[in-house]
């Protein structure tokens, strides 16, 4: 999803609520977990459907920026090359914490003790501020800088092609507009193709009663 100015300049507003989405996803999981030991089992259930979604978006999320983004980037900058070592590094270890709380989840699912789903989403939720802090500061205004607006469009169409509107398309749309501004809904799904709105439409109800169920509040985070 992009947007573009007059000025040629491309927009990186939906990257950067892809972001906060993120952010805001992994700070629910972390503060939902502590309340987990003990809840019933519809909220159990709930929070490790929110956890697949979540980690099926970090996922996707992952493999565009090493995919499309970040290589574009470096065939235009050479520097950055520096840059992306340390987001690869990055991914690796949040792939490693991933697959930990993917365990422990299913631990709560069934039912079972999981005291450390707790320390895992809190480290998460850290480390997930830090690497995007790192992203949003030092690698996408190098988009802003060394693309043009119809160059970073290419980019992020293909990506957006590799990804399709599927499976991960019905959590991750809904997922991230409600973290984001009126104002931002407004530019990023106004400038989106008519199936992803369409798509939004069909999931914004589910979506936000999934996220009451998982978190025992109606939405997360909005801005
Ligand atoms: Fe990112
Ligand atoms: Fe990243």
């Amino acid at each position: 999803m992009t947007t573009t100015t007059a000025t040629g300049t491309p927009d990186l507003t939906a990257y950067r609520c892809v972001h906060r989405a993120l952010r805001v996803g992994a700070s629910s999981l972390a503060e939902g977990a502590t309340a987990l030991p003990g809840a019933d089992e519809a909220r159990r259930r709930a929070y490790a459907r929110y956890w697949r979604g979540y980690a099926g978006e970090v996922l996707a999320h992952h493999t565009i920026e090493d995919d499309f983004f970040f290589p574009a980037l470096v065939e235009r900058v050479a520097v950055a090359g520096d840059l992306i070592t340390r987001t690869d590094a990055d991914h690796h270890h949040l792939d490693d914490l991933m697959d930990a709380i993917g365990a422990a989840v299913d631990h709560v699912r069934r039912g079972d003790p999981a005291p450390e789903l707790a320390v895992l989403t809190r480290e998460l939720a850290e480390h997930m501020e830090e690497h995007l802090d790192f992203e949003d500061r030092d690698v996408l205004p190098l988009f802003e800088r060394h693309f043009d607006a119809e160059e970073y469009e290419a980019v992020d169409a293909a990506a957006m092609k590799s990804l399709g509107i599927g499976r991960q398309a019905a959590f991750t749309v809904p997922f991230v507009v409600s973290t984001m501004t009126p104002e931002q809904v407004a530019k990023v799904l106004g400038g989106a193709p008519m199936p992803m709105r369409v798509l939004y439409r069909l999931t914004r109800g589910s979506h936000a009663r999934l996220t009451e169920r998982a978190f025992g509040r109606p939405l997360v985070g909005v801005a």
